[in-house]
């Protein structure tokens, strides 16, 4: 009871001085929040924080960790709230911190091919703005429109085309961050190559707000693809599948650039719940492949492209395929795999799985997580799809009316599993709240103790997002 007394009235001291330091402007107490919503899209609980700080500028984020590490008072900074983990919610305690004014391009180089950018810019924002410029900004997933740089690298986002570009972290030149203690690291750089010591920038990417608040970020530009072939193809078994993707990857002239795969249960649920997409095949497959090739040469491209899939259709890898003839036909494929986010409205109280294997297995994964889930909950909704030319699995479960101890029930199930298989919990969402409990699964006891002491050296107080990734 004690030190209950103690928290509160030290949250409120830290409250105190950050008002009086930065002003009413930027930091609000919660009878001025006006209905805000403080939850991302995980379903994990979140409460509202005990004040909202929103600075403009890097010194402000600065000041604000300065004060709260003097009172011990610990942080949750928020970027778009589309996170599936939980990392951005607030457990009960925390000021939080958004950065949605740090919003902006700040420059484009196109020499150095470089785009520099505020942490609350949306990312859709910097695509369309290196799309403007003649470049791709290569990261792209689902809630480009409300998610924030400073979220995809906090999250390491990956995404569609992650086969072809890596992760967030890949397309990340320099971060400028602000640590517990306020002080101010990186930011400018633009260079490719920098082998400086420890890579911090790399140690923030994936971080998920627990070692600093990311501010700004020097971001890699690709040349801007001038041919994107597009297939939707109808698959008979999953050596079938990766067999393709093998194939593709030989093959094609530009390599592939997104391999989206989806299970019979979750293009059903597509075509029964949003009719008005259109699945391109009329007819029934085991599996459904999404195969992008983003290029250079648009005329030899095409023909590589429709060469290839006829090819594969004259050997029977493929069943039947729908090669995009417009732009407007690819944005219709790309419309069925962005479906997720539909789900709050389609799919509410839905466990969401993100989980990784070797590509080799993740078929085999699939089918066994989806039996063992049928033979406990068999009227339970599950969908299966993913990024698998990353080897990425989203499952999807769902059953009116479940209980806690149901949901505690299927998630045991799916980690355990994954667990068994030498699987990864987390291939892209990170671990947030949701997962901490099952880190230990994909991560060794070294491992852990690794993380733990760059926890402590970086916020010895532990007021950057306690309660989220490791646990004390
Ligand atoms: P938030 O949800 O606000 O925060 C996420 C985490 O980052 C939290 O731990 C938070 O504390 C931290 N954080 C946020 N901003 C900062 C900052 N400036 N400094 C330090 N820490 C910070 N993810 C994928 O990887 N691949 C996908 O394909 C994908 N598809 C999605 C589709 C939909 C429809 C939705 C809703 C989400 C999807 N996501 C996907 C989830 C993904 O994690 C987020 O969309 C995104 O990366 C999070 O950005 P955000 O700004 O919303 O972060
Ligand atoms: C997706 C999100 C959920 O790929 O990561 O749809
Ligand atoms: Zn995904």
């Amino acid at each position: 009871m004690q030190h209950e007394e103690t928290a509160a009235s030290c949250a409120n001291e830290a409250v105190a001085a950050l008002r009086a330091a930065l002003g009413a402007d930027i930091v609000s107490l919660p009878d001025e929040f006006g209905g805000r919503q403080f939850a991302d899209w995980s379903g994990t609980p979140s409460t509202e924080p005990v004040a909202l700080i929103r600075p403009r500028t890097t010194e402000e984020v600065a000041t604000a960790l300065r004060i709260c590490h003097q009172f011990r008072q610990p942080v949750v900074t928020q970027g778009g709230m589309t996170g599936h983990a939980g990392g951005a919610c607030v457990l009960g305690g925390e000021v939080a911190l958004s950065v949605e004014r740090m919003n902006g391009v700040v420059e484009i180089d196109p020499v150095s091919a470089t785009l520099t950018v505020l942490a609350g810019t949306p990312l859709q924002v910097v695509q369309e703005a290196a799309d403007h410029a003649g470049f791709m900004f290569a990261l792209d997933l689902g809630a480009r429109g409300s998610c924030t740089i400073g979220g995809n690298i906090a999250t390491n986002a990956g995404g569609n085309r992650v086969i072809r570009y890596g992760m967030m972290r890949d397309q990340v030149l320099d971060v400028e961050a602000v640590l517990a203690d306020g002080s101010v690291i990186g930011g400018q750089r633009k260079m490719i190559k920098n082998n400086t010591g420890y890579d911090l920038r790399n140690l923030l990417a994936g971080s998920e707000g627990t070692l600093a608040v990311i501010t700004r970020a020097v971001l890699r530009l690709r040349a801007k693809p001038r041919a994107i072939s597009t297939a939707w193809c109808g698959m008979p078994n999953y050596a079938a599948v990766t067999t393709l993707l093998g194939r593709a990857q030989e093959r094609l002239p530009a390599g592939v650039s997104a391999f989206e795969v989806m299970w019979p249960s979750y293009c059903d649920f597509v075509r029964q719940r949003l009719p008005e997409l259109r699945v391109p095949l009329a007819s029934d497959h085991a599996f459904y492949v999404l195969l992008e090739s983003c290029g250079a040469d648009p005329e030899r491209q095409s023909a590589a492209f429709e060469e290839f899939l006829a090819d594969m259709l004259d050997a029977g890898v493929i069943a039947d395929a729908a090669i995009a003839q417009s732009d407007a036909d690819a944005a219709a494929f790309w419309a069925i795999r962005d479906a997720p986010a539909e789900y709050p409205r389609l799919i509410p109280g839905r466990i969401s799985f993100d989980i990784s294997f070797a590509v080799a297995q993740a078929g085999d994964a699939a089918q066994r997580c989806d039996e063992r889930l049928r033979a406990r909950w068999p009227q339970a909704t599950i969908l299966v799809y993913g990024h698998l030319g990353d080897g990425n699995l989203h499952v999807v479960v769902q059953e009116p009316g479940w209980t806690d101890d149901a949901i505690a029930e299927v998630k045991r199930v799916v980690y355990e599993l994954t667990g068994e298989m030498g699987g990864s919990v987390s291939a892209e969402h990170g671990i947030g709240e949701e997962k901490l409990s099952v880190l230990g699964l994909s991560r060794s006891p070294a491992e852990l103790a690794a993380m733990k002491a760059i926890k402590l050296a970086l916020d010895p107080h532990n007021i950057l997002n306690p309660g989220k990734v490791i646990a004390g």
